[in-house]
């Protein structure tokens, strides 16, 4: 039996408030002229998140993370057993209506299986959200979950609540703040930042073992700005413009497919275990 982590003091009640914002924000058949500038009002807790995010996500922050954490140094699991690890957070929230981990990646998944799509493409969806277990390492929310976006640069104000960028040092490095900042235009997103999280984490444990497009669906899945709003094109190659598309068609999974009914575990468990041990040795690194 693994004991469940309660997350310390943080803005959110469980890091999951920040994909329901998510959800909300795109909801299904919303017009994306609809997006707009979200001021503190409408959701504090929200508002206080992006606010440590956005004035803490420098480029030494996310240089640091890499370094911490790309190395892949923190033991050997399954991904299953990474998964019912992550299992471990524990929301405070109603625990009737909402979903525990493994069941939002059930969920994805079998949507994603439900349409026929690739074997890799449903493993990516069982697996995009499994660098959570950052959380679980002791890292605050702000560097676990949230809208990422490239440091180094300048920023887009197709950011979500952009408006705290002002509270990040890196704003009073002039070299960081021009269109391109560090980076060559049209560089190619592999050799950009993005802010530090679960995304770029689970993208480095999983790449040597999924194709390439899996790659792209789990490294940007919260790179909303550029994937919904067209945004830092000019640091994109057209390699990453053809592989965004397969960006555009994991979102929808990951957004959409909460159903009323929880997935049954399980019945599940046989084929995922299977599903993984096609493309993952029975351990790896994290
Ligand atoms: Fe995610
Ligand atoms: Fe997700």
């Amino acid at each position: 039996m693994t004991t469940p982590h309660k997350q310390p003091q943080e803005p959110l009640k469980h890091i999951d408030q920040w994909d329901d914002f998510i959800a909300g924000r795109y909801r299904e058949g919303k017009d994306p002229s609809e997006f707009r500038n979200y001021d503190e009002n409408v959701n504090p807790s929200v508002a206080e998140f992006y606010r440590l995010n956005h004035a803490n996500q420098t480029l030494a922050f996310t240089l640091q993370k890499e370094k911490e954490f790309c190395g892949l140094k923190r033991g050997k699991k399954s991904i299953w057993a990474a998964a019912d690890y992550l299992n471990t957070l524990v929301d405070d929230s109603d625990p009737d209506t909402d979903l525990s981990q493994i069941e939002h990646l059930l969920q994805t998944a079998e949507a994603i299986r439900k349409d026929g799509q690739p074997r890799w493409f449903i493993l990516a969806g069982f697996i995009h959200d499994l660098g959570k277990v950052l959380c679980l390492y002791g890292e605050p929310q702000w560097a676990v979950v949230g809208d990422t976006f490239p440091v180094g640069c300048g920023y887009s104000d197709q950011v979500v609540f952009h408006q705290y960028f002002v509270l990040n040092p890196d704003v009073h490095v002039p070299e960081y703040q021009t269109l391109c900042g560090i980076y060559e235009p049209n560089c190619g997103l592999d050799k950009v930042h993005l802010s530090w999280g679960h995304d770029e984490y689970i993208y480095r444990v999983a790449r040597d073992y999924l194709p390439e497009p899996a790659h792209y669906m789990l490294r940007y899945h919260s790179f909303y700005s550029a994937h919904r709003h067209g945004a830092y094109r000019h640091l994109m190659s057209p390699h990453d413009e053809e592989m965004f598309k397969w960006v555009h068609k994991f979102n929808p999974y990951d957004l959409y497919s909460k159903g009323a009914e929880k997935p049954s575990i399980k019945e599940l468990k046989p084929f995922y275990e299977d599903l993984i041990a096609e493309f993952f040795p029975s351990e790896i690194d994290w």
